[in-house]
Protein backbone atom coordinates (compact mmCIF):
# COMPACT_ATOMS: atom_id res chain seq x y z
CA UNK A 1 0.00 0.00 0.00
CA UNK A 2 1.61 2.89 0.15
CA UNK A 3 1.79 5.78 -1.62
CA UNK A 4 4.13 5.74 -3.82
CA UNK A 5 5.88 7.32 -1.62
CA UNK A 6 6.30 5.07 -0.37
CA UNK A 7 4.10 2.92 1.24
CA UNK A 8 3.43 0.57 1.60
CA UNK A 9 1.38 -1.60 1.32
CA UNK A 10 -1.38 -2.33 0.83
CA UNK A 11 -2.93 -0.10 -0.09
CA UNK A 12 -4.61 1.88 -1.61
CA UNK A 13 -4.24 5.06 -2.03
CA UNK A 14 -1.31 6.16 -3.36
CA UNK A 15 -1.89 8.96 -5.06
CA UNK A 16 -3.07 10.71 -2.13
CA UNK A 17 0.52 10.39 -0.93
CA UNK A 18 1.67 12.34 -3.59
CA UNK A 19 -0.39 14.36 -4.97
CA UNK A 20 -2.63 15.75 -2.77
CA UNK A 21 -2.54 17.22 0.67
CA UNK A 22 -6.35 17.65 0.10
CA UNK A 23 -8.15 15.84 3.35
CA UNK A 24 -10.97 14.89 1.67
CA UNK A 25 -9.62 13.05 -0.86
CA UNK A 26 -7.24 11.51 2.14
CA UNK A 27 -10.48 10.09 3.93
CA UNK A 28 -12.37 9.14 0.86
CA UNK A 29 -9.04 6.66 0.15
CA UNK A 30 -9.37 5.71 3.61
CA UNK A 31 -12.87 5.17 3.74
CA UNK A 32 -12.43 2.94 0.55
CA UNK A 33 -9.24 1.46 2.81
CA UNK A 34 -11.19 0.78 5.11
CA UNK A 35 -14.10 -1.66 3.19
CA UNK A 36 -10.83 -3.42 2.07
CA UNK A 37 -11.09 -6.63 3.99
CA UNK A 38 -10.54 -9.40 2.13
CA UNK A 39 -11.56 -13.04 3.29
CA UNK A 40 -10.32 -15.79 1.86
CA UNK A 41 -11.63 -19.74 2.71
CA UNK A 42 -12.09 -23.43 1.74
CA UNK A 43 -15.69 -22.08 1.35
CA UNK A 44 -14.17 -19.33 -1.41
CA UNK A 45 -13.19 -22.36 -4.00
CA UNK A 46 -16.52 -22.64 -4.43
CA UNK A 47 -17.45 -19.55 -4.64
CA UNK A 48 -14.58 -18.85 -7.28
CA UNK A 49 -15.70 -21.43 -9.08
CA UNK A 50 -19.17 -20.41 -9.46
CA UNK A 51 -17.86 -17.06 -9.94
CA UNK A 52 -14.79 -17.57 -12.37
CA UNK A 53 -11.68 -17.45 -11.54
CA UNK A 54 -10.49 -14.03 -11.55
CA UNK A 55 -13.14 -12.85 -9.85
CA UNK A 56 -13.96 -13.25 -6.95
CA UNK A 57 -13.39 -10.81 -3.74
CA UNK A 58 -15.54 -10.10 -0.71
CA UNK A 59 -15.79 -6.90 1.03
CA UNK A 60 -16.81 -5.96 3.89
CA UNK A 61 -17.37 -2.76 5.31
CA UNK A 62 -17.24 -4.14 8.91
CA UNK A 63 -15.36 -7.46 8.81
CA UNK A 64 -18.51 -9.27 8.28
CA UNK A 65 -18.00 -11.86 5.64
CA UNK A 66 -20.64 -11.62 3.46
CA UNK A 67 -18.70 -13.78 0.50
CA UNK A 68 -15.39 -15.48 0.88
CA UNK A 69 -13.14 -15.62 -1.63
CA UNK A 70 -9.26 -16.27 -1.85
CA UNK A 71 -8.10 -12.67 -2.03
CA UNK A 72 -4.29 -11.22 -1.68
CA UNK A 73 -4.82 -7.89 -0.42
CA UNK A 74 -2.35 -6.06 1.63
CA UNK A 75 -2.81 -3.12 3.89
CA UNK A 76 -3.31 0.16 2.96
CA UNK A 77 0.02 1.60 1.24
CA UNK A 78 -0.94 5.40 1.60
CA UNK A 79 1.25 7.79 1.81
CA UNK A 80 -0.20 10.68 4.15
CA UNK A 81 1.78 12.31 6.56
CA UNK A 82 1.12 11.45 9.88
CA UNK A 83 1.73 12.80 13.28
CA UNK A 84 2.06 9.52 15.31
CA UNK A 85 5.59 8.26 15.04
CA UNK A 86 8.30 10.00 15.54
CA UNK A 87 11.60 8.70 13.94
CA UNK A 88 14.81 8.96 15.65
CA UNK A 89 17.83 6.19 14.21
CA UNK A 90 20.68 7.48 16.75
CA UNK A 91 22.10 5.13 18.33
CA UNK A 92 20.39 1.84 16.99
CA UNK A 93 23.40 0.32 14.76
CA UNK A 94 26.90 1.16 16.07
CA UNK A 95 29.95 2.09 13.69
CA UNK A 96 33.57 1.72 14.46
CA UNK A 97 33.85 4.80 12.38
CA UNK A 98 31.21 7.61 13.10
CA UNK A 99 31.86 8.95 10.08
CA UNK A 100 31.97 6.38 7.77
CA UNK A 101 28.42 4.43 7.51
CA UNK A 102 30.32 0.93 5.94
CA UNK A 103 31.46 0.63 9.75
CA UNK A 104 28.72 -0.66 10.95
CA UNK A 105 28.71 -3.37 13.74
CA UNK A 106 26.56 -6.52 13.27
CA UNK A 107 24.25 -7.56 15.13
CA UNK A 108 23.98 -11.45 15.59
CA UNK A 109 20.15 -11.81 15.80
CA UNK A 110 20.01 -10.48 12.23
CA UNK A 111 20.73 -13.58 9.85
CA UNK A 112 20.11 -13.01 6.16
CA UNK A 113 17.38 -15.25 5.29
CA UNK A 114 14.98 -12.78 3.55
CA UNK A 115 14.72 -13.01 -0.10
CA UNK A 116 13.43 -9.83 -0.05
CA UNK A 117 11.97 -7.20 2.00
CA UNK A 118 9.29 -4.50 1.82
CA UNK A 119 10.56 -1.08 2.79
CA UNK A 120 9.30 2.71 2.72
CA UNK A 121 11.96 5.19 4.63
CA UNK A 122 9.85 6.82 7.72
CA UNK A 123 9.18 10.58 6.24
CA UNK A 124 8.84 9.53 2.31
CA UNK A 125 5.09 11.22 1.94
CA UNK A 126 4.34 14.64 0.73
CA UNK A 127 3.62 16.77 1.74
CA UNK A 128 6.06 16.51 4.28
CA UNK A 129 8.72 14.81 3.14
CA UNK A 130 10.96 14.57 6.54
CA UNK A 131 12.87 11.72 5.73
CA UNK A 132 16.56 11.71 6.47
CA UNK A 133 19.69 10.37 4.70
CA UNK A 134 21.20 9.46 8.46
CA UNK A 135 17.68 7.67 9.40
CA UNK A 136 18.36 5.63 5.58
CA UNK A 137 21.05 4.82 6.40
CA UNK A 138 20.47 2.91 9.63
CA UNK A 139 17.78 1.26 7.79
CA UNK A 140 20.03 -0.11 5.21
CA UNK A 141 22.58 -1.13 7.81
CA UNK A 142 19.98 -3.25 9.89
CA UNK A 143 17.64 -4.05 6.56
CA UNK A 144 21.62 -5.97 4.89
CA UNK A 145 22.15 -7.99 7.57
CA UNK A 146 18.23 -9.71 6.59
CA UNK A 147 18.29 -9.56 2.69
CA UNK A 148 20.20 -8.20 -0.51
CA UNK A 149 17.20 -7.18 -2.29
CA UNK A 150 14.35 -4.35 -0.89
CA UNK A 151 11.24 -2.80 -2.67
CA UNK A 152 10.22 0.44 -2.82
CA UNK A 153 6.64 1.60 -3.65
CA UNK A 154 7.24 4.82 -4.51
CA UNK A 155 9.62 7.50 -5.39
CA UNK A 156 8.17 10.30 -3.69
CA UNK A 157 10.53 12.71 -1.39
CA UNK A 158 13.66 11.69 -3.18
CA UNK A 159 13.85 8.37 -1.98
CA UNK A 160 15.00 6.81 -4.69
CA UNK A 161 17.98 8.88 -4.12
CA UNK A 162 18.16 8.78 -0.62
CA UNK A 163 18.26 4.79 -0.97
CA UNK A 164 21.35 4.33 -3.43
CA UNK A 165 23.08 6.80 -1.19
CA UNK A 166 22.88 4.59 1.76
CA UNK A 167 23.82 1.71 -0.11
CA UNK A 168 27.15 3.19 -1.44
CA UNK A 169 27.90 4.77 1.89
CA UNK A 170 27.50 1.25 3.79
CA UNK A 171 29.05 -0.35 0.64
CA UNK A 172 26.29 -3.48 1.27
CA UNK A 173 25.49 -5.51 -0.81
CA UNK A 174 21.98 -4.39 -1.71
CA UNK A 175 19.76 -4.11 -4.64
CA UNK A 176 16.30 -2.48 -5.02
CA UNK A 177 13.35 -2.54 -6.96
CA UNK A 178 12.34 1.27 -7.04
CA UNK A 179 8.96 2.23 -7.21
CA UNK A 180 6.61 4.82 -8.87
CA UNK A 181 2.97 4.89 -7.56
CA UNK A 182 0.72 6.52 -9.84
CA UNK A 183 -2.78 8.05 -9.40
CA UNK A 184 -5.88 7.10 -11.87
CA UNK A 185 -7.17 10.42 -12.06
CA UNK A 186 -4.07 13.33 -12.10
CA UNK A 187 -3.35 12.84 -15.33
CA UNK A 188 0.12 11.71 -15.14
CA UNK A 189 1.31 14.22 -12.79
CA UNK A 190 2.22 11.82 -10.11
CA UNK A 191 3.55 9.73 -12.39
CA UNK A 192 5.93 12.12 -13.98
CA UNK A 193 6.99 13.63 -11.00
CA UNK A 194 8.12 10.55 -9.69
CA UNK A 195 9.88 9.07 -13.06
CA UNK A 196 11.82 12.06 -12.70
CA UNK A 197 13.32 11.67 -9.57
CA UNK A 198 13.75 8.01 -10.57
CA UNK A 199 15.92 9.44 -13.84
CA UNK A 200 17.85 11.69 -11.72
CA UNK A 201 18.49 8.87 -9.01
CA UNK A 202 20.20 6.39 -11.99
CA UNK A 203 21.63 9.11 -13.54
CA UNK A 204 23.64 10.14 -10.01
CA UNK A 205 24.28 6.28 -8.97
CA UNK A 206 23.65 3.92 -12.46
CA UNK A 207 22.32 0.76 -12.36
CA UNK A 208 24.27 -1.48 -10.50
CA UNK A 209 22.12 -1.98 -7.52
CA UNK A 210 19.20 -1.26 -9.05
CA UNK A 211 16.95 -4.72 -9.95
CA UNK A 212 14.22 -2.90 -11.32
CA UNK A 213 11.73 -0.06 -11.57
CA UNK A 214 7.94 -0.93 -10.60
CA UNK A 215 5.30 1.13 -11.87
CA UNK A 216 1.74 0.93 -10.11
CA UNK A 217 0.92 -0.32 -6.96
CA UNK A 218 -2.09 -1.71 -6.35
CA UNK A 219 -3.66 0.61 -9.25
CA UNK A 220 -6.27 -1.74 -10.65
CA UNK A 221 -7.32 -3.02 -7.04
CA UNK A 222 -7.84 1.23 -6.43
CA UNK A 223 -9.56 1.45 -10.00
CA UNK A 224 -11.98 -0.93 -8.96
CA UNK A 225 -13.13 0.15 -5.62
CA UNK A 226 -13.17 3.59 -7.08
CA UNK A 227 -15.11 2.99 -9.83
CA UNK A 228 -17.66 0.04 -8.88
CA UNK A 229 -16.46 -2.37 -6.56
CA UNK A 230 -13.68 -5.03 -6.15
CA UNK A 231 -16.13 -7.77 -6.92
CA UNK A 232 -15.93 -6.51 -10.69
CA UNK A 233 -13.07 -9.12 -12.88
CA UNK A 234 -9.87 -7.23 -13.45
CA UNK A 235 -10.05 -8.12 -16.84
CA UNK A 236 -13.36 -7.33 -17.74
CA UNK A 237 -14.46 -3.78 -19.12
CA UNK A 238 -13.82 -1.58 -15.94
CA UNK A 239 -10.49 -3.28 -14.99
CA UNK A 240 -9.44 -2.58 -18.66
CA UNK A 241 -10.41 0.78 -18.45
CA UNK A 242 -7.78 0.75 -15.69
CA UNK A 243 -5.41 -0.75 -17.73
CA UNK A 244 -5.51 1.67 -20.52
CA UNK A 245 -4.82 4.18 -18.07
CA UNK A 246 -1.52 2.53 -16.42
CA UNK A 247 -0.25 1.20 -19.52
CA UNK A 248 0.99 4.52 -21.07
CA UNK A 249 2.69 5.55 -17.87
CA UNK A 250 4.94 1.76 -18.17
CA UNK A 251 5.51 1.97 -21.66
CA UNK A 252 7.31 5.37 -20.89
CA UNK A 253 9.10 4.14 -18.31
CA UNK A 254 9.97 1.76 -20.94
CA UNK A 255 11.26 4.44 -23.01
CA UNK A 256 12.77 6.22 -20.59
CA UNK A 257 15.41 3.66 -19.50
CA UNK A 258 16.39 2.60 -23.12
CA UNK A 259 16.98 6.39 -23.98
CA UNK A 260 19.50 6.25 -20.74
CA UNK A 261 21.01 3.03 -22.20
CA UNK A 262 19.70 1.24 -19.11
CA UNK A 263 16.76 -1.43 -20.84
CA UNK A 264 18.53 -4.22 -19.18
CA UNK A 265 16.44 -2.25 -15.87
CA UNK A 266 13.18 -4.83 -15.74
CA UNK A 267 9.79 -2.97 -15.49
CA UNK A 268 7.40 -4.09 -13.72
CA UNK A 269 4.14 -3.81 -11.48
CA UNK A 270 2.49 -4.82 -8.08
CA UNK A 271 -1.33 -5.46 -7.36
CA UNK A 272 -3.60 -7.11 -4.95
CA UNK A 273 -2.57 -11.50 -5.85
CA UNK A 274 -6.27 -11.57 -7.46
CA UNK A 275 -6.08 -8.47 -9.28
CA UNK A 276 -3.65 -8.53 -12.43
CA UNK A 277 -5.17 -6.99 -15.35
CA UNK A 278 -3.46 -9.64 -18.47
CA UNK A 279 -2.84 -6.30 -20.56
CA UNK A 280 -1.05 -5.31 -17.74
CA UNK A 281 1.06 -8.14 -17.06
CA UNK A 282 1.90 -8.87 -20.88
CA UNK A 283 3.49 -5.46 -20.77
CA UNK A 284 6.34 -6.10 -17.98
CA UNK A 285 9.09 -8.16 -17.06
CA UNK A 286 7.68 -8.88 -13.92
CA UNK A 287 4.62 -8.55 -11.47
CA UNK A 288 4.83 -8.46 -7.64
CA UNK A 289 1.73 -9.96 -6.01
CA UNK A 290 0.32 -8.96 -2.51
CA UNK A 291 -0.41 -12.33 -0.85
CA UNK A 292 -2.11 -11.98 2.65
CA UNK A 293 -2.81 -14.94 4.51
CA UNK A 294 -4.10 -12.63 7.21
CA UNK A 295 -6.64 -10.70 4.93
CA UNK A 296 -7.56 -14.25 3.78
CA UNK A 297 -8.78 -14.83 7.11
CA UNK A 298 -6.51 -17.74 7.42
CA UNK A 299 -5.45 -19.71 10.89
CA UNK A 300 -1.49 -19.12 11.33
CA UNK A 301 -0.77 -22.43 10.53
CA UNK A 302 -2.03 -22.82 7.48
CA UNK A 303 -0.83 -19.06 6.64
CA UNK A 304 2.49 -19.98 5.03
CA UNK A 305 0.99 -23.11 2.72
CA UNK A 306 -1.78 -20.88 1.92
CA UNK A 307 0.19 -17.84 0.41
CA UNK A 308 2.41 -20.78 -1.54
CA UNK A 309 -0.57 -22.29 -2.92
CA UNK A 310 -2.66 -19.01 -3.62
CA UNK A 311 1.23 -17.76 -5.33
CA UNK A 312 1.34 -20.69 -7.70
CA UNK A 313 -2.31 -21.33 -8.44
CA UNK A 314 -3.00 -18.10 -9.24
CA UNK A 315 -0.11 -15.88 -9.95
CA UNK A 316 2.55 -18.25 -11.33
CA UNK A 317 -0.04 -19.77 -13.64
CA UNK A 318 -1.31 -16.98 -14.79
CA UNK A 319 2.08 -15.16 -16.14
CA UNK A 320 3.13 -18.21 -17.17
CA UNK A 321 0.24 -18.61 -19.89
CA UNK A 322 1.37 -15.42 -21.07
CA UNK A 323 4.30 -15.40 -24.19
CA UNK A 324 6.07 -13.03 -22.60
CA UNK A 325 6.55 -14.32 -19.12
CA UNK A 326 6.50 -12.35 -16.52
CA UNK A 327 8.21 -13.23 -13.20
CA UNK A 328 6.26 -13.28 -10.68
CA UNK A 329 7.15 -12.17 -7.03
CA UNK A 330 5.78 -12.20 -3.73
CA UNK A 331 4.93 -8.21 -3.49
CA UNK A 332 4.11 -8.58 0.06
CA UNK A 333 3.54 -11.37 3.03
CA UNK A 334 3.73 -11.24 6.73
CA UNK A 335 1.64 -11.38 9.59
CA UNK A 336 0.76 -8.03 11.96
CA UNK A 337 2.10 -8.08 15.54
CA UNK A 338 -1.07 -5.95 17.08
CA UNK A 339 -3.97 -3.93 16.67
CA UNK A 340 -5.30 -0.36 17.32
CA UNK A 341 -8.42 -1.98 17.86
CA UNK A 342 -10.25 -4.79 19.65
CA UNK A 343 -12.11 -5.72 16.42
CA UNK A 344 -9.15 -6.00 14.23
CA UNK A 345 -7.39 -7.90 16.79
CA UNK A 346 -7.88 -11.36 15.03
CA UNK A 347 -8.46 -12.36 11.42
CA UNK A 348 -10.85 -14.43 12.35
CA UNK A 349 -9.17 -18.20 13.55
CA UNK A 350 -5.65 -16.00 14.67
CA UNK A 351 -4.59 -12.78 16.42
CA UNK A 352 -2.39 -10.28 15.43
CA UNK A 353 0.56 -11.08 17.80
CA UNK A 354 4.52 -11.14 17.41
CA UNK A 355 4.14 -15.18 18.69
CA UNK A 356 2.29 -15.70 15.43
CA UNK A 357 4.62 -13.26 13.25
CA UNK A 358 6.84 -15.69 14.65
CA UNK A 359 5.06 -18.90 13.56
CA UNK A 360 4.78 -17.04 9.90
CA UNK A 361 8.59 -16.85 9.79
CA UNK A 362 8.94 -20.18 10.65
CA UNK A 363 6.85 -21.76 8.62
CA UNK A 364 7.55 -19.55 5.30
CA UNK A 365 10.73 -17.75 4.74
CA UNK A 366 13.17 -20.90 4.25
CA UNK A 367 10.44 -22.71 2.69
CA UNK A 368 9.97 -20.10 0.27
CA UNK A 369 13.76 -19.60 -0.39
CA UNK A 370 14.04 -23.64 -0.67
CA UNK A 371 10.79 -23.36 -3.04
CA UNK A 372 12.65 -20.62 -4.86
CA UNK A 373 9.81 -17.97 -4.47
CA UNK A 374 10.74 -14.80 -5.35
CA UNK A 375 9.04 -12.75 -2.45
CA UNK A 376 9.08 -9.34 0.04
CA UNK A 377 8.15 -10.19 3.90
CA UNK A 378 5.98 -7.15 5.17
CA UNK A 379 7.38 -5.28 5.83
CA UNK A 380 10.88 -3.43 7.44
CA UNK A 381 8.96 -1.68 10.33
CA UNK A 382 6.06 -0.29 11.75
CA UNK A 383 4.61 2.69 10.27
CA UNK A 384 3.46 5.10 12.24
CA UNK A 385 1.51 7.20 9.95
CA UNK A 386 -0.72 4.10 8.57
CA UNK A 387 -2.04 3.52 12.33
CA UNK A 388 -3.15 6.99 12.53
CA UNK A 389 -4.58 6.81 9.04
CA UNK A 390 -5.65 3.48 9.25
CA UNK A 391 -6.17 2.38 12.90
CA UNK A 392 -6.33 -1.57 12.84
CA UNK A 393 -3.43 -3.81 12.10
CA UNK A 394 -1.78 -1.15 9.23
CA UNK A 395 0.71 0.41 11.27
CA UNK A 396 1.99 -3.09 12.87
CA UNK A 397 3.43 -5.20 10.54
CA UNK A 398 6.98 -4.46 10.78
CA UNK A 399 9.61 -6.83 11.87
CA UNK A 400 11.65 -3.93 13.44
CA UNK A 401 9.51 -1.72 15.86
CA UNK A 402 8.88 2.02 14.52
CA UNK A 403 12.19 2.49 16.60
CA UNK A 404 13.94 0.27 14.97
CA UNK A 405 14.23 -2.11 17.52
CA UNK A 406 13.98 -6.17 16.63
CA UNK A 407 10.35 -6.99 17.82
CA UNK A 408 10.63 -10.34 20.39
CA UNK A 409 11.21 -12.52 17.04
CA UNK A 410 14.19 -15.05 16.27
CA UNK A 411 15.74 -14.49 12.95
CA UNK A 412 16.11 -18.42 11.35
CA UNK A 413 18.80 -18.94 9.55
CA UNK A 414 18.05 -20.77 6.37
C1 LIG B 1 7.66 14.09 10.14
O1 LIG B 1 6.47 14.69 9.66
C2 LIG B 1 5.31 14.17 10.27
C3 LIG B 1 4.12 14.76 9.56
O2 LIG B 1 4.14 16.14 9.62
C4 LIG B 1 5.33 14.49 11.76
O3 LIG B 1 4.20 13.95 12.37
C5 LIG B 1 6.56 13.86 12.37
O4 LIG B 1 6.65 14.21 13.72
C6 LIG B 1 7.80 14.32 11.64
N1 LIG B 1 8.91 13.56 12.18
C7 LIG B 1 10.04 14.13 12.55
C8 LIG B 1 11.09 13.20 13.06
O5 LIG B 1 10.24 15.31 12.45
C1 LIG C 1 17.52 10.81 19.29
O1 LIG C 1 17.77 9.90 20.35
C2 LIG C 1 18.98 10.20 21.08
C3 LIG C 1 19.22 9.07 22.06
O2 LIG C 1 18.04 8.74 22.74
C4 LIG C 1 18.82 11.58 21.73
O3 LIG C 1 20.00 11.89 22.45
C5 LIG C 1 18.59 12.62 20.67
O4 LIG C 1 18.34 13.85 21.25
C6 LIG C 1 17.38 12.23 19.80
N1 LIG C 1 17.28 13.15 18.69
C7 LIG C 1 16.11 13.67 18.32
C8 LIG C 1 16.15 14.58 17.14
O5 LIG C 1 15.06 13.40 18.88
C1 LIG D 1 18.33 13.45 -3.23
O1 LIG D 1 19.18 12.68 -2.42
C2 LIG D 1 20.52 12.67 -2.85
C3 LIG D 1 21.27 11.72 -1.97
O2 LIG D 1 21.24 12.15 -0.65
C4 LIG D 1 21.10 14.07 -2.83
O3 LIG D 1 22.39 14.06 -3.33
C5 LIG D 1 20.23 14.97 -3.68
O4 LIG D 1 20.68 16.29 -3.55
C6 LIG D 1 18.81 14.87 -3.24
N1 LIG D 1 17.97 15.64 -4.13
C7 LIG D 1 17.01 16.42 -3.66
C8 LIG D 1 16.22 17.14 -4.69
O5 LIG D 1 16.78 16.52 -2.46
C1 LIG E 1 0.65 8.66 -17.51
O1 LIG E 1 -0.68 8.19 -17.53
C2 LIG E 1 -1.66 9.20 -17.55
C3 LIG E 1 -2.99 8.52 -17.48
O2 LIG E 1 -3.14 7.62 -18.54
C4 LIG E 1 -1.53 10.00 -18.83
O3 LIG E 1 -2.47 11.07 -18.81
C5 LIG E 1 -0.13 10.57 -18.90
O4 LIG E 1 0.02 11.22 -20.15
C6 LIG E 1 0.89 9.48 -18.77
N1 LIG E 1 2.20 10.09 -18.76
C7 LIG E 1 3.22 9.55 -19.40
C8 LIG E 1 4.46 10.37 -19.45
O5 LIG E 1 3.17 8.45 -19.89
C1 LIG F 1 -7.25 -13.03 20.46
O1 LIG F 1 -8.00 -11.84 20.36
C2 LIG F 1 -9.23 -11.91 21.03
C3 LIG F 1 -9.96 -10.61 20.74
O2 LIG F 1 -10.26 -10.53 19.41
C4 LIG F 1 -9.02 -12.10 22.51
O3 LIG F 1 -10.26 -12.24 23.14
C5 LIG F 1 -8.20 -13.33 22.72
O4 LIG F 1 -7.86 -13.44 24.08
C6 LIG F 1 -6.93 -13.30 21.92
N1 LIG F 1 -6.23 -14.56 22.02
C7 LIG F 1 -4.97 -14.63 22.37
C8 LIG F 1 -4.37 -16.01 22.38
O5 LIG F 1 -4.30 -13.63 22.64
C1 LIG G 1 7.22 -25.03 -0.53
O1 LIG G 1 6.93 -26.10 -1.40
C2 LIG G 1 6.22 -27.16 -0.78
C3 LIG G 1 6.14 -28.30 -1.77
O2 LIG G 1 5.48 -27.87 -2.93
C4 LIG G 1 4.87 -26.65 -0.34
O3 LIG G 1 4.12 -27.67 0.29
C5 LIG G 1 5.05 -25.51 0.60
O4 LIG G 1 3.80 -24.97 0.93
C6 LIG G 1 5.93 -24.45 0.01
N1 LIG G 1 6.18 -23.49 1.06
C7 LIG G 1 6.48 -22.23 0.82
C8 LIG G 1 6.60 -21.35 2.00
O5 LIG G 1 6.65 -21.79 -0.31
C1 LIG H 1 9.79 -13.11 23.76
O1 LIG H 1 9.19 -14.28 23.22
C2 LIG H 1 9.43 -15.44 23.98
C3 LIG H 1 8.80 -16.59 23.27
O2 LIG H 1 9.35 -16.72 22.00
C4 LIG H 1 8.86 -15.29 25.38
O3 LIG H 1 9.19 -16.42 26.12
C5 LIG H 1 9.42 -14.05 26.02
O4 LIG H 1 8.79 -13.83 27.25
C6 LIG H 1 9.22 -12.83 25.13
N1 LIG H 1 9.88 -11.70 25.72
C7 LIG H 1 9.28 -10.54 25.85
C8 LIG H 1 10.10 -9.43 26.44
O5 LIG H 1 8.13 -10.35 25.49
Amino acid sequence: MSAYQSTQYAAVDDYNHNYSNNLAQRQKAASRRSKMIIIGSVAALAVLIAIGVGVGVSVSKNHKTSSKSAIASSPSSTSVPSSASSSNSSGVVQQTDPNDPSTFIKNPALKQSFYGIAYTPYGSQLPTCNNTLEEVITDIQLLSQLTTRIRLYGADCNQSALVLEAIKQTKVDMKVFLGNYPAADDAGVAYARQRDLIQNALTTYGADHVAGVTVGNEFILDYLTANGGTTLDPNGDVGNIGAAILLPNITDTISMLSGMGLSSIPVGNADAGSYFNTKILSAVNYGMANVHPWFASEAIEDAAGWTAEFFATTNVAAASALSNKPTMYIAETGWPTKSSSAAAESDGPSNASVANLQIFIDTFVCQANQNQTGYFFFEYFDEGWKDVQFGGVEGWWGLFNADRTLKNVTIPSC
